[in-house]
């Protein structure tokens, strides 16, 4: 850690093209939550791709020794549900990353009756060449998802368990979010003294990624 005040650049532009064009050395790590179905235009198998390709694209375009961590909701279509975890897990595979880190977040109490979305997320975190430190012990189940500042936001906690890995079990010190709709994750990441990058097309959400404070 420095004595500096944690720094945080938000560009409104193109996640995939910012990550093509990006350079990222060992000490910046990726956290993002990819956007849903919903949230794009096209057909669903048209998605599907360009989720799984994007993912893959996540962790080849971090440093080998970096984490690439996904926080994402699965979801019902069709009458069938998007498990986006094994989605991204073939995004993962196909960038011969593995998987390095395993949580899953309650966005509702266990045990609760659920109808519509699922009442979990999943927290993945994979990288090319760092694995697991032995004797690191974690909860894997976060009780409460925390504060969500939008209906798509990740919640806080979930960030604050992400910084608190990456600062026990990398060397990873800049969180980058190459989706970062209002700045969940960067607020956050400066919160815990991380440096923090946004990429986000929306301008209006740009705007509110790079002003993002949370108590
Ligand atoms: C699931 S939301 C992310 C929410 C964010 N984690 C937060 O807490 O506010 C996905 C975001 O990706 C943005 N997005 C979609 N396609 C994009 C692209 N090609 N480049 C950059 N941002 C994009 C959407 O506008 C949306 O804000």
């Amino acid at each position: 850690m420095t004595d500096r005040a944690p720094t945080r650049e938000v560009v409104h532009g193109d996640g995939i093209a910012w990550l093509q064009a990006a350079q990222l050395g060992p000490e910046v790590a990726l956290v993002t939550s990819l956007p849903d179905h919903s949230e794009l235009e096209g057909p669903f198998a048209a998605w599907r791709t360009w989720f799984v390709d994007t993912a893959a694209l996540c962790c080849a375009a971090i440093a080998p020794t970096a984490v690439a961590i996904f926080y994402q909701s699965d979801v019902k279509h069709d009458g069938r549900w998007i498990d986006k975890a094994h989605l991204v897990h073939q995004g993962a595979d196909r960038s011969d990353a593995a998987c390095v880190f395993h949580r899953i977040v309650c966005r509702k109490p266990a045990g609760t009756l659920g109808f519509g979305r699922p009442l979990y997320s999943h927290l993945l975190g994979f990288s090319r060449a760092l694995r697991l430190p032995s004797g690191f012990g974690a909860p894997d189940v976060l009780p409460e998802l925390g504060v969500m500042t939008w209906s798509r936001a990740m919640g806080t906690a979930a960030c604050a368990l992400v910084c608190r890995y990456l600062l026990e079990a990398t060397a990873c010190r800049t969180i980058v979010d190459p989706f970062c709709g209002v700045g969940t994750m960067l607020a956050v990441a400066n919160a815990h003294g991380l440096d923090a990058i946004g990429v986000e097309r929306s301008a209006k959400r740009a705007r509110k990624a790079a002003a993002l404070q949370l108590p």
